[in-house]
């Protein structure tokens, strides 16, 4: 496994004590966003966000409002950032035939991988439609829930991507079985998650820090619900492995929370971090914490404002792994 080696080196500027503890807003940093318009017609509205149910409440804990929808867009930005401007690690063919997408959220990345490979038909998949209408040509979406049997032939794609869907799968075993039967041979499947378990090079993190409660709480509450508590790039590995996949590769890079690094697209990244916490911590939180862990409404928001607080504390230096397993199917 590719893991960095060398720490993250911090600004200067958040080496001395700062006069203010917080960054008051975003302004300053590089960041991007983008909004998009939604056609959700199956839904309830819980802690002021609006939640899909078309295939029950207990599906996606996330919410899919525009809110939310931003919040994925300019997460997509990050990930490019993450991966060099990259859409994907896997080595797949020049001109390939079909590409699926699962779990594609606003559609984003499936747009972006369409415009690149023009001999492709891409399909993206999600549990609700949230994706905009005027596409490439090449470029589809349906609407599925990728547990249940997957109906597309096998033998079909060139390349399989699942980004940020870890908590939306129950049996992750099952949804890797029907990948690799729908991977052509020779192509391959890639999944990109973010570790859920917070890093800190400076010593600048204690036990007690809230972003770290905010992620304990959310794997306690994962697992109670049947799903993986985090990604876990070796269990991944792992994972593709059992389904028949080969040459896995795990590739690592690190998102930063917040602009503390002194390196420019670090900083960047985590400027976009710190923009995103605003509705982050509630969108993973909110359902999960009332729902599964049994906290009232304030004492999740309470866990939920206190790690975006967190976010915003200058003396925090910290960071997560961003996980790229890609594995091929034999020939
Ligand atoms: C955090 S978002 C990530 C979206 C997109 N992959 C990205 O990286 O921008 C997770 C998405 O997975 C979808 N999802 C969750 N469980 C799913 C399932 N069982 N089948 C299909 N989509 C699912 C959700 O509806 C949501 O849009």
């Amino acid at each position: 496994m590719a893991t960095p080696q060398k720490e993250i080196e911090v600004d200067p500027v958040f080496l001395e004590k700062p006069d203010e503890e917080t960054y008051d807003s975003c302004a300053g940093y590089d960041t991007s966003t983008a909004s998009l318009t939604s056609s959700i017609n199956e839904f309830v509205y819980q802690h002021g966000r609006r939640y899909h149910t078309y295939y029950g409440d207990d599906k996606n804990y996330l919410p899919v409002d525009e809110t939310e929808q931003d919040r994925l867009d300019l997460h997509h930005e990050v990930f490019l950032g993450l991966l060099d401007q990259d859409l994907h690690k896997a080595p797949i063919d020049e001109n390939p035939q079909k590409i699926l997408d699962v779990g594609t959220g606003t559609g984003i990345w499936a747009v972006d991988i369409a415009e690149k490979y023009p001999s492709a038909e891409v399909i993206g998949t999600d549990l609700t439609p949230i994706q905009p209408a005027w596409v490439p040509p090449n470029c589809k979406f349906e609407i599925d829930d990728a547990e249940q049997e997957w109906t597309y032939a096998s033998n079909s794609f060139d390349l399989i991507h699942m980004r940020n869907l870890i908590q939306g799968i129950r049996d992750w075993d099952k949804v890797l079985k029907d990948a690799y039967r729908c991977t052509k041979p020779g192509g391959w499947i890639e999944l990109q998650e973010i570790s859920g378990h917070l890093r800190c090079d400076d010593g600048t993190m204690k036990e007690d820090n809230p972003i770290k409660v905010f992620l304990d709480n959310l794997a306690k509450a994962m697992e109670k619900s049947g799903r993986p508590p985090a990604a876990n790039g070796a269990q991944m590995k792992k994972d593709l492995e059992k389904a028949g996949f080969v040459d896995v590769q795990v590739h690592i890079a690190r998102q930063p929370l917040g602009p503390w690094p002194k390196e420019p697209t670090l900083k960047q990244i985590g400027a976009m971090m710190l923009l995103s916490s605003e509705t982050m911590f509630s969108a993973y939180g909110m359902v999960p914490f009332t729902r599964i862990l049994g906290m009232t409404e304030d004492e999740a928001s309470h866990v939920c404002e206190a790690a975006k607080r967190g976010v915003k504390n200058k003396n925090y230096h910290t960071y997560s792994h961003y996980y790229v397993v890609y594995g091929r199917k034999p020939e």
